[in-house]
């Protein structure tokens, strides 16, 4: 099995690009199955869960391919199959954002219930209760979820929660719905912002993406567009860390600076340096940094995937930090991998304590999901020793070329 080996690194110097996000180019690579012609993308990250969405796009027909590195064109023009394949969906929970532009653009579409990795249960409710609103007739059986409507009309739809996932999945489905949806308690992420800002590239008309109320005016058709990815806020925070952690002094380049205040914000109250500079930010902690509290939220609050980063730098912060994990109800599963080396940390529910120490060793630790998986690294750099990650598969997942962007910062950070 592949493994990642760090070296204590301390500390880290240079600059590091960050990549496409992940999280934007997931969504729109499937909202190009809104448009019966080519879209080409670019500054898409190469990661496995885009191989993946590729790998289902084309399962229902599309024709995809790599120009050159970060370039992609999709050709939707001749979709032919409604069903999106068990052995991929359930690989990549982000498979399930195809329901909705299926249903927009055939009618129809047949997908098996969603997998992705262990954060706590993640239902598919409020995506469902879009579609339902919105006319389309939901069925279950066998593990699959079919899913039927002529053509799907305008509604408001009040999410219970600011999901993601619903948000981008009913902005999607209501982009060729007859008459205006408006989709209330929506979230808020960057992410959404770009979905919307490729939709109306399309030919779409979605306006209010980036507030908590976004008005989709349905049309008859999208063409193609093209469409450069944002940067990805998070793999930017997570390098951010790494500079933070090992005391370094690094520059973190290709970031959209408001999209990183909330992390920009809990770094600076731990004590952190953070400047902007011609090319990004320049993230420098000459000293050991002081605990902070943080509480996960939808965007803008702080984000639940950065949790598990900033878990790793408080464990050797000075004094004690209180998290709450507010969004997933079993995203600490990164305690028990950072208590092997060494970490101080009670857990209460969705909420952990963590008691800063001056030293964590190197340890044999595994990746549960892609973020803890990156925590595990950042704690590495600073640990005595060696640390040897198992499961690498999980921070392949969200980070491209981690070991090389880790190494040109100057850390020990190997696959083996
Ligand atoms: C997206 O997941 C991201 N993934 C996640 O990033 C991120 O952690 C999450 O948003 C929150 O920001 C992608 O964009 C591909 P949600 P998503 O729907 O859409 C509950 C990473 O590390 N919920 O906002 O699945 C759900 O149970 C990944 O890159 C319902 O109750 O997140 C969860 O507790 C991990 N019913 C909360 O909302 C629903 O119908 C947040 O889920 C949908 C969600």
């Amino acid at each position: 099995m592949p493994r990642i080996i760090v070296e204590n690194s301390s500390p880290l110097r240079g600059t590091v690009r960050i990549s496409g996000a992940k999280n934007a180019v997931l969504p729109i690579i499937a909202a190009s199955l809104l448009s019966n012609d080519k879209c080409i993308l670019d500054d898409v990250p190469m990661l496995d869960d885009v191989e993946v969405m590729c790998e289902v796009l084309v399962s229902l027909g599309a024709d995809i391919k790599r120009i050159s590195s970060g370039r992609i064109e999709v050709n939707s023009r001749d979709i032919d199959n409604y069903e999106a394949p068990y052995e991929l969906v359930r690989r990549m929970r982000a498979s399930f954002l195809v329901i909705g532009p299926m249903l927009a653009r055939m009618g129809e579409a047949r997908i098996s219930l969603p997998g992705g990795c262990a954060i706590g249960t993640r239902p598919i409710d409020l995506h469902l209760k879009g579609f339902s609103a919105m006319g389309a007739e939901i069925n279950f059986g066998h593990g699959y979820i079919e899913a039927r409507a002529d053509r799907l009309r305008g509604e408001r739809i009040y999410l219970d929660f600011p999901s993601v996932g619903a948000t981008e999945n009913i902005m999607m489905a209501a982009a060729l719905a007859d008459g205006r949806t408006v989709i209330e308690n929506a979230a808020e992420e960057p992410e959404i912002v770009d979905l919307a800002n490729f939709i109306n590239k399309m030919g779409g008309n979605v306006k209010g993406a980036g507030t908590d109320t976004i008005k989709i005016e349905g049309v008859d058709e999208l063409t193609g567009a093209n469409h450069t990815v944002i940067p990805d806020r998070i793999e930017a925070g997570t390098y951010m860390v790494a500079g933070a952690i090992t005391n370094g002094d690094i520059i973190v380049e290709n970031i959209v600076t408001n999209h990183l205040m909330p992390v920009i914000a809990k770094l600076r109250e731990a004590g952190v340096f953070v400047e902007e500079v011609p090319s990004g930010l320049r993230v420098y902690a000459p000293e050991r940094v002081n605990s902070i509290d943080i509480k996960t939220l939808p965007y803008p609050g702080f984000p639940t995937d950065m949790q598990a980063q900033m878990m790793a730098l408080t464990s050797v912060a000075q004094g004690t930090s209180v998290f709450i994990e507010t969004v997933f109800d079993n995203r600490f599963m990164h305690v028990n991998e950072l208590r092997r080396m060494g970490a101080n940390i009670k857990i209460d529910g969705r909420s952990a304590v963590i008691q800063g120490v001056p030293k964590l060793t190197g340890a044999r630790v595994k990746a549960t999901d892609l973020r803890a998986g990156a925590a595990l690294i950042l704690a590495g750099l600073v640990a005595d020793g060696i640390t040897e990650i198992n499961e690498t598969h999980h921070i392949d997942r969200g980070y491209i070329d981690i070991e090389k962007k880790f190494q040109n910062l100057g850390a020990k950070v190997y696959r083996i």
